[in-house]
């Protein structure tokens, strides 16, 4: 049973204890809940304790990333955005706004207060003129792929399933495309945005160029997001997919992942090389992606030459490459994800990546650790230079930096400190790793905002861009509404 699942049980049976039944009618109901549902059209709907909408609303990828809030409101036009950003700004109450719900910071898409979901923004238009969609900001990537895939074509969005649009766009958007055509930011062409003080605006380019940039990275400090509009690819079949792979072959993982990132600077390859530890002992999920039917010869012999556990590797379609990643195996547990920004990854860098594996992992294993991995991510240096045009994230366009994520998964909420410290002892370690192999280009290199840990300072993931985003706060929303919502706040 997950905590949350636990958690929903007690207060059901908190419920019958002080109400004599769960009843709805019996309950009282959180007046600022009252006071939505009895401003919103028809097309919206709130929903308490024991529906299971509510259930479904508040629920995330990472169990400690959600609380139980007084209602879920699900709004479905953007204009009851607008009415429900005016009660809860005018009456101070906080709030939440879940897209996908993959957020692995606690408390950035959930609250004690009124939780947004926003799954009714769920439209998929697909314009061949313009080589566009317009998409939802209720949705997750699987559904915009196989929206997308009787057209061939395709966005620059998630490589694995089940995260969501929204936040994933909000914040950047690493995506197996990104070595041809940039981050997901680079690729939005135009915002719905229902700002704070109710407004429903169309942001682009022309119409607000510093909103335009500030939405680039800024998650929800200027407004919620209702509409995305992103450019589309042509999609031809892809190759790919899932190895496992044993503690004895990881020195071969390594050096095919270090010879990768060294040699292949073909756009359409990509891997992600996993470090994990589970059941006391580490080993590798190896993600292979070519964006063509068939990958030139040679790109990826040495990872196929390594005797494996588990191999599946074909020509598919992009979502059932999606389909096959790991990604949901430990979805339900408390999780964390840190960050180090880095150049390159270096066979003596790959190494003490192991070292931290084995040592986090036998470490956190004895405090109700699951599952504690490292992801390999290497990009292309050129992945910035696809956009002139400014965004709030990454503050610097000249260098490319590929994003090293650390990810733990436990199950005790008594833990969760050790968690947060190991993670950030993790990457202070890998980062003075980095720098002392000769990799002084990170110093002051920017963190990627949907890696980085809840306590990063601003100014560590949007550099000499901060003074800017928070003028350009301050003037959007001058009562501070959205600071009433998690996640990082200019
Ligand atoms: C399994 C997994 C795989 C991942 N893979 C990748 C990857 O390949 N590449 C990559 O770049 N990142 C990846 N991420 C990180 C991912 O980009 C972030 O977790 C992202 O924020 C998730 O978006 P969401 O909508 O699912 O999350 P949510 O938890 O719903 O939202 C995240 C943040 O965005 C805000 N937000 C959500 N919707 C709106 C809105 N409509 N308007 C305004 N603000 C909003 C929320 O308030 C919250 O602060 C992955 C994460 C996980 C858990
Ligand atoms: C994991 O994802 C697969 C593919 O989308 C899905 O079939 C399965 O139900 C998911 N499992 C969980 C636990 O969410
Ligand atoms: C392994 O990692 C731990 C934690 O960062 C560190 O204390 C230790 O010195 C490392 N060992 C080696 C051999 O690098
Ligand atoms: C785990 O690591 C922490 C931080 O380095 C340390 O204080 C603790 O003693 C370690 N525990 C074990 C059992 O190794």
């Amino acid at each position: 049973m997950s905590a949350l699942k636990r958690t929903l049980a007690t207060s059901l049976a908190l419920a019958s204890l002080v109400y004599g039944a769960p009843n709805l009618e019996e309950r009282t109901l959180d007046p600022i809940c009252v006071q939505i549902a009895s401003a919103i059209s028809s097309a919206s709907d709130v929903y308490y304790a024991l529906d299971p909408l509510y259930a479904k609303g508040v629920s995330h990828w990472a169990s400690s990333s959600s609380q139980l809030p007084n209602c879920v409101v699900e709004p479905g036009t953007a204009a009851d955005v607008g009415i429900i950003l005016g009660i809860v700004g005018s009456t101070r109450t906080p709030f939440a706004v879940k897209g996908g719900g993959h957020a692995s910071n606690p408390g950035f898409s959930s609250t004690t207060g009124v939780h947004i979901s926003m799954y009714r923004f769920s439209e998929i238009n697909y314009d061949a003129t313009s080589q566009t969609v317009e998409v939802g900001a209720g949705l997750i990537w699987d559904d915009v792929y196989a929206a997308l895939e009787p057209f061939n074509v395709n966005v620059v969005g998630g490589r694995v399933t089940g995260v969501g649009v929204a936040g994933f766009t909000l914040g950047g958007g690493y995506s197996w495309k990104t070595n041809q055509y940039g981050l997901t930011i680079d690729t939005v062409t135009a915002y719905e945005l229902v700002k704070p003080n109710g407004n429903v605006v169309t942001v682009t380019e022309s119409s607000d160029p510093d909103l335009f940039k500030g939405l680039k990275g800024g998650f929800n400090n200027f407004g919620i997001v209702t509409k995305f509009t992103l450019q589309t690819f042509p999609q031809t079949q892809v190759w790919g997919g899932l190895i496992t792979i044993t503690a004895p072959h990881i020195p071969d993982v390594a050096a095919a992942t270090a010879a990768f990132q060294a040699n292949v600077n073909d756009p359409k390859a990509g891997i992600i090389t996993t470090y994990n530890f589970l059941l006391g002992e580490p080993g590798i999920s190896q993600l292979l992606f070519y964006d063509g039917p068939t990958p030139p010869a040679g790109i990826f012999d040495d990872f196929l030459a390594i005797p494996y556990f588990t191999k599946d590797i074909e020509t598919r379609s992009f979502s059932s490459l999606v389909q096959a990643s790991p990604s949901n195996a430990t979805a339900g547990s408390r999780a964390i994800f840190n960050t180090v920004s880095i150049l390159e990854y270096t066979p003596a860098l790959l190494d003490v990546i192991l070292n931290e594996t084995i040592f986090w992992g036998t470490n956190l294993s004895l405090k109700t650790g699951t599952f504690i991995s490292y992801d390999v991510e290497p990009f292309l240096p050129s992945i910035y230079t696809h956009n002139a045009q400014s965004t709030a994230y990454p503050p610097v366009r000249s260098q490319g930096l590929t994003p090293f994520n650390i990810y733990y998964a436990w199950t005790s909420s008594i833990f969760d400190s050790d968690f947060h410290d190991a993670a950030k002892a993790s990457a202070a370690a890998v980062y003075n790793a980095a720098l002392s192999e000769g990799q002084s280009g990170i110093v002051g290199a920017a963190i990627y905002p949907n890696y980085a840990i809840f306590d990063t300072p601003l100014s560590d993931m949007y550099g000499s861009n901060l003074p800017a985003l928070q003028a350009l706060k301050a003037a959007v929303d001058p009562t501070n509404v959205m600071g009433l919502a998690g996640g990082f706040k200019f």
